[in-house]
C-alpha cells in the first residue's frame, strides 16, 4: 500500500515539472517575436506572435465569423493563408474539403501566428466591426427565451442584410473567468441603424446564455461584433419563401419579415414555426400582424407537446410534418430552414423527398 502511495506521489511529481517545463517552454522559448500579417497582398500590420491567427485579428479589430468562440467546432472562422500556417492540424481536418485544402484555407481559431503570413479574407469580411451598445431593454419571451434591445453608444450605425447575424461578448463573470462571444442572428429590421435586437435561448450550462439569463440586466454596456453570414432572401428571385423554424430559429426570420414589408416584396411566402406548447410559440401577435401586412404571407405553428384533450385548434406535430402536410412540391419554391442542427436535418431530408435541391435550400444551424 505504502510502496502505491509513493509511486503515485513519484508520478504525481514529475507530471507536475513536465507541466511547469512546459509553460516556461511556451513563454521562454516558444518565442515567435514580432510577425507581419498581409491581408489580401494590401493592408499590413506588425503582430507579437504566439496567439492564434483568430484572437491576433480580433486583437487588430477584424472579426472573422466564430461561433463556438474559437474552440473548433463550429468550422467557420476559415480564411486563406497563402504563407506561414505550417501543415493542417487534425483538429481541422475535419472541416476542411480538399477544395478549401487546395485554396490554403485554414481554421483561423487553430492556427497560431509563429511567422509572417500571407492571408486571403474576403473583403465582406472585413466590413465587419465591434459596436459598444447598452441593453436598453429585456422581455421574457418565455421561461427560457430572452428577448434583448441594444442600443449602439459609440456614434456607429450597422448595416446588415437581414438574416445575418452578429457574436455577442459576455465578459469573465462569477463562475466563467474568460471573455467569450458567440453568435445571435438579429432579428430586427435592418432599416434600424443605431438599435439591435436579438432573441437568445437558454442553454444549460452555457457559457455565453448563462450570462445573458442570468447576469445581464437593462443598462448594462454590451459590446458585439458583426455582422456576418450569408443566409439571406436571394436577391432577384421571385419564387414562393418557404420559411422554417424552430424556437430561437425565429429571430432571422423576423428581421427577413420586416424586409419584406418595407421593401414590398410580395412573394408568396409560409412560414412553418416549430414550438412545444402555446406559450413557446414566441411573438405569436407579431407574426399574425405581419400576416396583415404582408398580402400573400401565412404563419403556420405547429405544436408537438399537446395533450389530446388540449382546446388548441392548430396544426399538431413537428414541422416536419407540416411540410409533409402543406407542401406538394418543390415547383418554384425556395426554402429557408433556422433553428437546431436536428430539426434542420430532419427538415432538408423531408424537403428533399418533396424534390427541393440544394440550390434552393439555405440555412443557418443554430448548433
Ligand atoms: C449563425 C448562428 C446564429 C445563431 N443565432 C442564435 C440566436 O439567434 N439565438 C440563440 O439563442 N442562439 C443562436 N445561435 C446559437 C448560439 O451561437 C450559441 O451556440 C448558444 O447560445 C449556446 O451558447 P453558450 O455559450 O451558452 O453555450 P456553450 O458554452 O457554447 O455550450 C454549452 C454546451 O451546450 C451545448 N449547446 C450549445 N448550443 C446548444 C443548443 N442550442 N441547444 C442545446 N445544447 C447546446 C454545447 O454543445 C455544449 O455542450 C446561433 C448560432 C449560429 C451558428
Ligand atoms: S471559431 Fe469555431 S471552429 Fe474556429
Amino acid at each position: 500500500m505504502t510502496q502505491i502511495v509513493i509511486t503515485v506521489g513519484i508520478m504525481s511529481s514529475i507530471s507536475g515539472v513536465l507541466a511547469l517545463m512546459l509553460t516556461l517552454a511556451n513563454q521562454y522559448i516558444a518565442n515567435y517575436g514580432e510577425c507581419t500579417i498581409t491581408i489580401n497582398q494590401d493592408k499590413e500590420f506588425v503582430v507579437e506572435g504566439g496567439s492564434t491567427l483568430l484572437s491576433t485579428l480580433n486583437e487588430q479589430e477584424l472579426f472573422l465569423p466564430s461561433a463556438c468562440g474559437g474552440k473548433g467546432t463550429c468550422g467557420l472562422c476559415k480564411c486563406a493563408i497563402h504563407e506561414g500556417a505550417g501543415p493542417v492540424l487534425p483538429t481541422e481536418t475535419s472541416f476542411l474539403t480538399e477544395e478549401d485544402k487546395e485554396k490554403n484555407i485554414r481554421l483561423s481559431c487553430q492556427v497560431k501566428v509563429k511567422s509572417d503570413m500571407q492571408l486571403g479574407i474576403p473583403e465582406d469580411l472585413l466590413n465587419a466591426r465591434k459596436y459598444e451598445a447598452v441593453v436598453e431593454s429585456i422581455k421574457e419571451l418565455t421561461d427560457t427565451i430572452r428577448f434583448l434591445r441594444i442600443k449602439i453608444t459609440d456614434n456607429q450605425e450597422i448595416d446588415f442584410i437581414p438574416g445575418q447575424y452578429v457574436q455577442l461578448l459576455a465578459p469573465p463573470y462569477p463562475g466563467n473567468p474568460e471573455e467569450v462571444f458567440r453568435a445571435y442572428s438579429l432579428a430586427s429590421s435592418s432599416s434600424e441603424k443605431d438599435s439591435i435586437e436579438l432573441i437568445i435561448g437558454y442553454v444549460e450550462e452555457g457559457l455565453v446564455t448563462t450570462y445573458v439569463h442570468q447576469f445581464l440586466e437593462e443598462g448594462d454596456q454590451v459590446s458585439f461584433n458583426g455582422p456576418f453570414g450569408d443566409f439571406y432572401l436571394q436577391k432577384d428571385s421571385d419564387t414562393e419563401i418557404v420559411l422554417i423554424a424552430v424556437g430561437t430559429g425565429l429571430a432571422p426570420i423576423r428581421s427577413i419579415l420586416y424586409q419584406m414589408k418595407e421593401e414590398s416584396i410580395d412573394r408568396k411566402t409560409t412560414f412553418f414555426f416549430g414550438a412545444k406548447t402555446e406559450k413557446d410559440l414566441v411573438l405569436a401577435d407579431e407574426m399574425r400582424e405581419f400576416e396583415e401586412i404582408l398580402p400573400n404571407f401565412s404563419y403556420k405553428p405547429v405544436l408537438s407537446r399537446l395533450k389530446d384533450d388540449d382546446p388548441w385548434e392548430g396544426d399538431r406535430g413537428r414541422v416536419t410534418d407540416s411540410i409533409e402536410k402543406y407542401i406538394d412540391d418543390a415547383e418554384n419554391k425556395e426554402a429557408y430552414l433556422c433553428g437546431s442542427p436536428v430539426m434542420i436535418e430532419s427538415a432538408v431530408e423531408k424537403l428533399k423527398e418533396k424534390g427541393f435541391t440544394d440550390e434552393v435550400i439555405f440555412y443557418d444551424e443554430f448548433g
